[in-house]
């Protein structure tokens, strides 16, 4: 049976990509792809390159008609929205996986304190943060997902293993990651603009980005105690991918092995993980357009720390292929329907 599914937010970047990866998904039927700006025109005439392939059109959002059309709904709306239409949505009997960061958080306050007051704290409770690999369980079940964002994915990825064995100290940890600049959305901006992001590489909101206290909590929940990352972003002068770099020291006396051993041990089974071979850094490139996380291990004996390198596609694995995967847990299929596309070799 074909599950019905709608994008809420069809026509900005991480929408788009969820069409584009739901168009090939052999257990889904795009029933409805909603936008203002749009509304009434056909999707592959926003995006020419899915003519024939997309080519129905998009439609104001009416929860009313959504209810009537479809089983699932991804969201691909600027945060603070979802929140006021899921609550709506939930009660007329859909699943939602929102990309947004409204049911990300577990602690309202944390929430409160970055984005702005929340109009249904008591769905968090209810969410699930749909880090597919970690949450699978509580996944299966959940009416709401919270899709991470994707410098949380980027960088709880590779860290919690290690800080669920304990091989790593769980302060002083910095995490330098960075982006491409379709992270920032379609809508242009001064600070997207190509005369100043080309040829130039700049860090941004150092140790203040939203991303930061959602990392902290997820791996407070996971250490059982609190803990505080060092998050530097940064944005770079290409149009999709992301590379974080992470810094933590040793603890135990633990050596490349055991590290190497901790992470694969604990992704086994999992397609979407990949240990690059000794030596060997993620790299943007191998992983564009696909919904693989990358994770490569080196370990600086003398300073008695361990670099983690991880890298994904922000779209992809940071946005709309996550949320396909949590869709496909929550609908008992293989994880990897519809995202095995095979790689571009560059
Ligand atoms: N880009 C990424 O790499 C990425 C990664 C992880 C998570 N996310 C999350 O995914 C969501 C969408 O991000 P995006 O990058 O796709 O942004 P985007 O390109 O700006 O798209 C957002 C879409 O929402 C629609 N929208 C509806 N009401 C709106 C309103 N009042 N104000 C602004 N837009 C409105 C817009 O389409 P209409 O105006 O036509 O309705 C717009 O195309 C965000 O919550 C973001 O945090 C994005």
């Amino acid at each position: 049976m074909m599950t019905r599914v709608a994008v809420v937010g069809a026509t900005g970047y991480a929408g788009a990509e969820l069409v584009r990866i739901l168009a090939g998904h052999p257990k889904v039927k795009l029933a409805a792809l909603t936008s203002r700006q749009h509304s009434g025109k056909i999707f592959s005439h926003v995006y020419p390159s899915m003519a024939g392939i997309v080519d129905m059109p998009c439609e104001e959002f009416s929860a009313d008609s959504l209810a009537e059309s479809v089983d699932l709904i991804f969201m691909a709306l600027p945060h603070k929205l979802p929140m006021e239409i899921v609550p709506l949505l939930l009660r007329k009997g859909m699943r939602i996986i929102d990309l947004s960061a409204d049911f990300r958080f577990l602690d309202v306050t944390l929430y409160e304190t970055h984005y702005q007051p929340h109009t249904c704290p008591e769905l968090l409770k209810k969410a699930v943060y749909g880090l597919c690999e970690v949450y699978t369980e509580k996944i299966r079940s959940a009416d709401i997902i919270g899709n991470p964002g994707c410098y949380p994915t980027c960088t709880l990825l590779p860290l919690i293993p290690l800080i669920k064995a304990g091989l790593i100290e769980t302060e002083r940890i910095i995490v330098d990651s960075k982006s491409g600049v379709s992270g920032a959305g379609r809508s242009p901006s001064l600070t997207t603009h190509h005369c100043e992001v080309n040829e130039s590489f700049k860090a941004y909101k150092v140790a203040d980005h939203r991303h930061n206290p959602e990392m902290d909590e997820v791996l407070s929940r996971e250490a059982d105690k609190p803990m505080h990352v060092t998050f530097v972003p940064h944005l770079v002068p290409m149009t999709r991918g992301m590379e974080t770099t992470i810094y933590a020291t040793l603890k135990n006396q633990a050596g490349k092995e055991q590290i190497r051993n901790c992470i694969r041990e604990f992704y086994k089974g999992r397609p979407f993980v990949r240990l690059r071979s000794e030596g060997i850094a993620a790299d943007t490139l191998h992983v564009k357009g696909t919904n693989f996380c990358d994770i490569g291990i080196h370990v600086d004996q003398a300073a008695k720390m361990v670099v983690l390198t991880s890298a994904i596609d922000n779209l992809v694995k940071g946005a709309a292929g996550q949320a396909v995967q949590n869709m496909n847990i929550m609908l008992g299929l293989d994880e990897t329907l519809g995202l095995m596309a095979v790689p571009y070799p560059l």
